[in-house]
């Protein structure tokens, strides 16, 4: 499935340019952030925003602080998953997860940093109104906080979904949020209003809500070399994901239908279409990593 390798290549050089501290006494704090953030994840939510600019006719490189911070979130994210309280997972983007190569207490220190040093990149370089850089920014904290993707984090770990609303509620905190926001934050920096935005954050919100589906599903059907991290986690654990709930056939039909719901919100956001924004659709539904 093609995938816009351009905008992944931006992505990748802006987080390669970024430095945390020149403080000495904190340089093995910078080392663990820069390990997990820069293993070779895939890039999606970055690429999103960047694919966002060009649908509506912006140029992708002004929103390059936002969409790094977006990416330093989302590594914070999955260091702190990994944790031996939360998945206890040894691997992750092809290598010893940061517990495991730094230690508990770094990785904890380095999450928290990346998600302060989020805030800060963005805050410090992303061009735009302040008013509009503002409600970006609200958008992004709520996105991540207690009625976003820590909330959802705490619904899984919790595990008292009771039925299949439940598991779609999940999903859309814990991983939906933050996709969504991928999109949504572009749309605010340049100025469009949420009635501007319906059908965009329809797309977006389903969009994230698939990619988890997807993910449930690899984990069963997955191989630890494609995925660079464990299959068979959510089993270990007892989770309740797609998979659990519906089985596999299920989940795939599930799958496929919330796919063509993204393809459809999208098209309605973007009539005249939106190729970058259309290839991200089609690679989240059928990745195999
Ligand atoms: C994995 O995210 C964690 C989930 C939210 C399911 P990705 O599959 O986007 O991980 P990377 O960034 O490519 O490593
Ligand atoms: C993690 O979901 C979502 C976040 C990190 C917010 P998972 O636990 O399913 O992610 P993986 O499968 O470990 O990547
Ligand atoms: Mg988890
Ligand atoms: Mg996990
Ligand atoms: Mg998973």
């Amino acid at each position: 499935m093609p995938y816009p390798e351009e905008l992944q290549r931006l992505v990748e050089r802006e987080l390669d340019g970024l430095e945390f501290s020149p403080e000495p006494a904190t340089a093995r704090l910078v080392e663990a952030m820069r390990y997990s953030l820069l293993a070779g994840g895939k890039r999606i939510r970055p690429v999103l925003a960047l694919a966002t600019a060009r649908a509506i006719g912006r140029n992708e490189r002004d929103m390059l602080p936002l969409a790094a911070g977006i990416e330093l979130i989302h590594t914070y994210s999955l260091i702190h998953d990994d944790l031996p309280a939360m998945d206890d997972d040894d691997m992750r983007r092809g290598r010893p997860t940061a517990h495991k190569a730094y230690g508990e207490d770094v990785a904890i220190l380095a999450g928290d940093g990346l998600y302060a040093e989020a805030f800060r990149h963005i805050l410090t370089h992303q061009q735009g109104e302040p008013r509009a850089i503002l409600d970006a920014m609200r958008e992004l904290a709520t996105a991540t906080g207690v009625d976003g993707m820590v909330g959802g984090q705490y619904m899984d770990v919790a595990g008292e979904q009771a039925d299949a609303e439940d598991l779609r509620r999940l999903h859309e905190l814990k991983t939906g949020r933050l996709i969504g926001a991928s999109v949504e934050c572009v749309l605010l920096i340049n100025g469009m209003t949420r009635s501007d935005t319906s059908d965009f954050c329809e797309f977006a919100a389903e969009l994230g809500v698939l990619f988890q589906i997807v993910d449930d599903i690899l984990d069963v059907t997955g191989t630890d070399a494609a995925l660079g991290k464990p299959q068979g986690s959510d089993e270990r654990h007892g989770k309740r994901t797609y998979v659990s709930e519906f089985g596999l056939d299920g989940a795939r039909e599930l799958a496929e239908r919330s796919h063509r719901q993204a393809r459809a919100s999208l098209l309605a956001a973007v009539p005249n279409g939106a190729p970058e924004l259309e290839q991200i659709t089609d690679f989240i539904a059928t990745r195999s990593s």
